[in-house]
């Protein structure tokens, strides 16, 4: 089992991100790794760069992302983490499979449509052939199992399809040159909505600091957001259809069960007919609980810069050993001539 995955760097970290794809990655490294599977992370700075970026930030980003992830608990003992920049050889296949990737394909893809939106004149040649990038990303190590959310899912079909084309071409039947990776879609990515607003995704680029608790919170801050967080004046119904039309008891029900490992219907069992005077004491306090030492950890982490980049070039050497063969029978498979 390999398992292959990226995360774009960005700044101002917060629960959801940590919930989200981070939180994930960290039970995966835990259970692939016992059992003598193998774990890839990157920072995928290089599909950073298809959208209008600022240089100074891309690198401070990068850098804080990675404090985040070890902070979190990615052990770079146990995983292979590291940043495509210091791995050429994802951009080296990618060239490679731009032969193979087709036009008509790249042009289905929800999120260029999306990203491009009407100005597809304007949009850059990376945007288009992010998706190439994604799938040389994860053909590169032969990953079996690729850890994304939803939205990814169109993205991890053609890299599917851009590895079968390449095998039918290029490779003798018997013998197919990449391996076709499963997405891995976990379960319990919830989404996390802002404290504010039930209805809006928690953001980094929320006005109002109150909407998120952030990775550089400390536990007074958490539990005074929490506490603060937007509700409405009835008890907690006993099940989950009873917080239907409540969208924020909803949100705090929710972060509750994902911080507990539990579902929201055993959540409700256990506050079902309470206030909110009873449950967001409580929340506040599982969210300090794991929280807290993690968010010291990431602002210790993240004041060592010469330790993270020491951390990425370690990872960036062994990710480029386990890149190259692979990357070398591909330019056999096409016939280029490498002396
Ligand atoms: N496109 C992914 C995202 O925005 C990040 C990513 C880049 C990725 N390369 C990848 C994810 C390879 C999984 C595998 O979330």
């Amino acid at each position: 089992m390999r398992i292959v995955s990226g995360i774009q760097p960005t700044g101002n970290l917060h629960l959801g991100n940590y919930l989200g794809a981070i939180r994930n990655w960290v039970k995966m490294q835990d259970e692939v790794t016992a059992s003598g599977g193998q774990c890839l992370y990157f920072l995928a700075d290089l599909h950073a760069i298809s959208m209008p970026h600022t240089p100074a930030e891309l690198a401070a980003n990068t850098r804080e992302m990675v404090a985040a992830l070890v902070a979190c608990g990615i052990d770079p003992d146990r995983s292979i983490l590291f940043n495509q920049a210091q791995v050429p050889q994802h951009a080296e296949l990618q060239w490679l499979l731009n032969g193979t990737a087709r036009m008509g394909w790249l042009n289905r893809m929800t999120q260029w449509k999306d990203k491009a939106g009407k100005n597809r004149e304007g949009a850059s040649v990376a945007l288009f052939t992010y998706p190439v990038l994604q799938a040389a990303d994860v053909l590169l190590y032969q990953a079996t199992h690729v850890p994304v959310g939803e939205d990814q899912k169109q993205h991890l079909e053609l890299a599917r399809d851009i590895a079968q084309k390449f095998n039918n071409d290029f490779c003798p039947e018997d013998a197919p040159l990449f391996t076709l990776p499963d997405a891995f879609i976990p379960p319990e990515a919830a989404r996390i909505m802002s404290l504010r607003d039930g209805s809006s995704k928690m953001s980094k680029s929320d006005p109002s600091d109150m909407s998120r608790i952030n990775m550089t919170d400390s536990a007074d801050t958490i539990m005074q957001k929490v506490k603060k967080a937007k509700t409405d004046p009835e008890p907690l119904p006993a099940e989950a259809a009873g917080l239907e039309g409540r969208a924020e008891a909803r949100n705090l029900v929710a972060i509750y069960a994902v911080m507990a490992g539990t579902t929201v219907d055993a959540v409700l069992a256990e506050f079902g007919g309470e206030g909110f005077g009873k449950f967001k004491p409580a929340l506040g306090e599982l969210l300090v609980e794991t929280l807290a030492p993690i968010n010291a950890r990431f602002l210790q982490l993240r004041e060592d810069k010469a330790g993270l980049d020491a951390i990425l070039r370690k990872g960036a050497e062994k990710a480029r050993a386990l890149a190259v063969p692979t990357l070398d029978k591909t330019y056999e498979a096409l016939g280029l001539v490498r002396g």
